[in-house]
Formats: C-alpha cells, structure tokens, sequence
C-alpha cells in the first residue's frame, strides 16, 4: 500500500488461474512404478509424513513456459484486462525452459503482451510471494499498473526417480495472478525474507561449465532441518504482516502456505491458534508444485466459492535459498 496525497494505491488481485498436466499418478501407482527400480515406498507412508494421495506430472513436450501461458491466459480472462495491457510479466519458476531467454520473456511474446517488460524470479518455493511483493513495488511506485504473475513449475525435471526422500514430495503445475492499481482494496502489508547461510538444507547444486553439467542436476534437502525452520519462518511472518496491518490474526478469514507438506501446515495452525478449516489445503492432490503451489491452492478455493471478495487471505511461501514470505490480501 501506498499514499499519493490523500489515495491509498494499492495492489489488487483481479484475476486468477491455474494449469495442470493431465497425468494424473497416484502414491500406489508411483510406488509400484519405484518397486520395480527395487526402490520401497507406500502410500501408507507418503500419506502419514506428508499429507500427499497424488501429484500431476507433465509429459516430456509440456514444458514450463506452456503451463505458464495456460495458467496466464485464465487469469487474464478473469480479469477481463487485455495481454496488451499488460505492463509486466514475472513468472517465478525454478525450472525455467532454458538459461535465457527468461520463461517469462517466452510468455510474453506467445500471449502478445506486447507492451510488457517480463523477467524471471527465482526464489524457490518462495518465488510466488517474492513475485506478488516485487509486483506490488512496481504498481504503488506508478512503474507499473496491471502485473502480471506467475508460478509454474515442471519440477518432475529435477526430481532424482531413485530417490525415495524426495521424489515422492513433488509435482508440476502452474498458476497465475494478474493484479492492478487500486483505490479500493488488495494487499495490505508484505514482507520477504532470506537466510543464505543455511542453504545447503535444500538446494539443486548442478550448473554448467565449459560445455558440461557440474554438481548435482537434482533436488538435494535435508527433510528434517526444512521442516523446523519453515515451521518456524511461517509462523514469525505470519504474525509480521498481521501485525504491520494491524490485523488481528483471528480475523483472517483463509490461510494459504505453500504446499508442502500437511504436517507443516497444521504444525503452524496450532501455534498461530488457528483452526484446521481455514486452512486452503491442496498438497493431497498437487503435491508441492514449489512456486506453483499458491496459486495453485488460491485458484481452487476461488473457484469453489471459498475464497469471496472482501475476504481477509494470509499468502504465505517458504523454500530453497533458504527464502520465505507472506502477503496479507483484502480480496
Ligand atoms: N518411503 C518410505 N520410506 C522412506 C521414504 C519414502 N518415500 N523416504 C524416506 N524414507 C525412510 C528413510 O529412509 C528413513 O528410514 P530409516 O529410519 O530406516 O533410516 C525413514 O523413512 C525416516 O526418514 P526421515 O527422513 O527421518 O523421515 P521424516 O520423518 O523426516 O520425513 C519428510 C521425511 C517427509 C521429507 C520430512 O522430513 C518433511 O516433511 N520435511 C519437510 C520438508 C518438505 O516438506 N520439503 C518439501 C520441499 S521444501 C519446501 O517446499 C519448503
């Protein structure tokens, strides 16, 4: 939020959509995909430590800037504002289709959002509030007034498939915003953050040298250090942003968190004091689609008619990096 004289400017949503691949796998089917690699896994254990039943997976011909521009395009039919319009494209993403050009610089040429300066954002998990606060800086500073965002992921890339640990936890998918100026309402505080130095929790080392891939192409984390430390970011922002706007938060009326795990998400209702049921919960079908997952999870509730216009919604991301934030919205 910003004052201009005596308006407020703030940033909000006015659009929403998502994409996902048509293959659906579930835990059964991916574990019998594993046993015969000689890998165990159940659906028993998958469902206890984290909350997943089944995850979407995207062909080898869908790649991330194609999901992106699905997930865009809904969006922007919902707002009912034109691509031509539109003043910037983020897509955050850790999985972009190549080094450069950006994914987003893809999006913007296939949506004809001609006028739209567009890069990508990596932040991880987190990449879709870093988007949302990035977005929000653009259009209270007048840089821009109708942002496009979006988070979209073909993570199943950068999954080790002889990895029990961590390739059970993932999935591919994508989602988008598309937020403008306003004098009514949107976001009223925001906050991100970074710990660089306990990167190495969670981390995909691999990079390119003189013609040859070094380090590791895939996924490392340290599940049990992830779990703490988000439990605990999650819960320090949630109270920053509320605080920042003087809200209290009993009055939130929808909880997003990255989907990542149930155990997390409930772990932080318990110490925020808030009931299980305001919780938008996704991960048992999409897995953690890492940057996609908010919108992913916004995009349902609003859809099924949860998530009204007046509504009160704390966004919150945590991931690689180690990065985290949180966006509390007026819808
Ligand atoms: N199936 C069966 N057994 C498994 C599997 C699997 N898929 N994966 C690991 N195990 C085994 C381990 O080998 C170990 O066996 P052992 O006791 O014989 O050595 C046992 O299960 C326990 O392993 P832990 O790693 O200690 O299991 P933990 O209870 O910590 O659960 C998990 C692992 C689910 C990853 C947990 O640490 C967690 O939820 N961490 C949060 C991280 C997360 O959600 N990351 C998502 C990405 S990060 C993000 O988005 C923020």
């Amino acid at each position: 939020m910003q004052t201009l004289g005596s308006f407020m400017i703030y940033t909000r949503i006015v659009g929403s959509g998502s994409f996902l691949p048509t293959t659906v796998v579930s835990n059964n089917s991916l574990a019998k995909d594993l046993l015969s690699r000689g890998i165990h896994t159940s659906d028993d254990w998958i469902v206890q430590r984290t909350g997943i039943k089944q995850r979407y997976l995207a062909k080898d011909d869908i790649n991330t800037s194609y999901m992106a521009v699905e997930s865009a395009k809904m969006a922007l039919t919902d707002s009912g504002i034109n691509a031509s319009d539109i003043d910037l494209i983020i897509v955050a993403t850790s999985t972009p289709d190549c080094i450069f050009p950006s994914t987003a610089c893809i999006v913007q040429s296939k949506l004809n959002a001609n006028r739209a300066a567009a890069f990508d954002l990596q932040a991880a998990c987190s990449g879709f509030v870093y988007a949302l606060s990035t977005a929000e800086s653009f259009i209270c500073s007048k840089k821009a007034k109708n942002v496009l965002i979006i988070g979209s992921e073909k993570f199943s890339r950068i999954l080790d498939w002889n990895d029990r640990s961590t390739c059970v936890l993932f999935g591919d998918g994508a989602g988008a915003f598309v937020l403008t100026a306003s004098y009514d309402c949107g976001i009223l505080s925001s906050c991100i953050s970074s710990d660089g130095s306990i990167s190495d929790i969670l981390s995909v080392s691999g990079h390119f040298e003189k013609g040859e891939i070094k380090g590791s192409p895939f996924v490392k984390m340290d599940g049990q250090s992830v779990f703490k430390n988000a439990v605990k970011v999650l819960e320090e922002s949630a109270r920053a942003v509320c605080n920042k706007a003087c809200v209290d938060i009993s009055n939130v009326n929808w909880f997003i968190p990255h989907q990542a795990n149930i155990r997390i998400i409930k772990m932080l209702g318990r110490r925020l004091n808030v009931s299980d049921d305001k919780f938008i919960i996704t991960v048992d079908k999409h897995a953690n689609t890492s940057a996609a997952s908010i919108p992913l999870a916004f995009n349902v509730a609003r859809l099924d008619g949860r998530i009204k216009n007046g509504d009160l919604v704390l966004i919150q991301g945590v991931g690689g990096g180690f990065t985290w934030g949180s966006s509390l919205v007026r819808i």
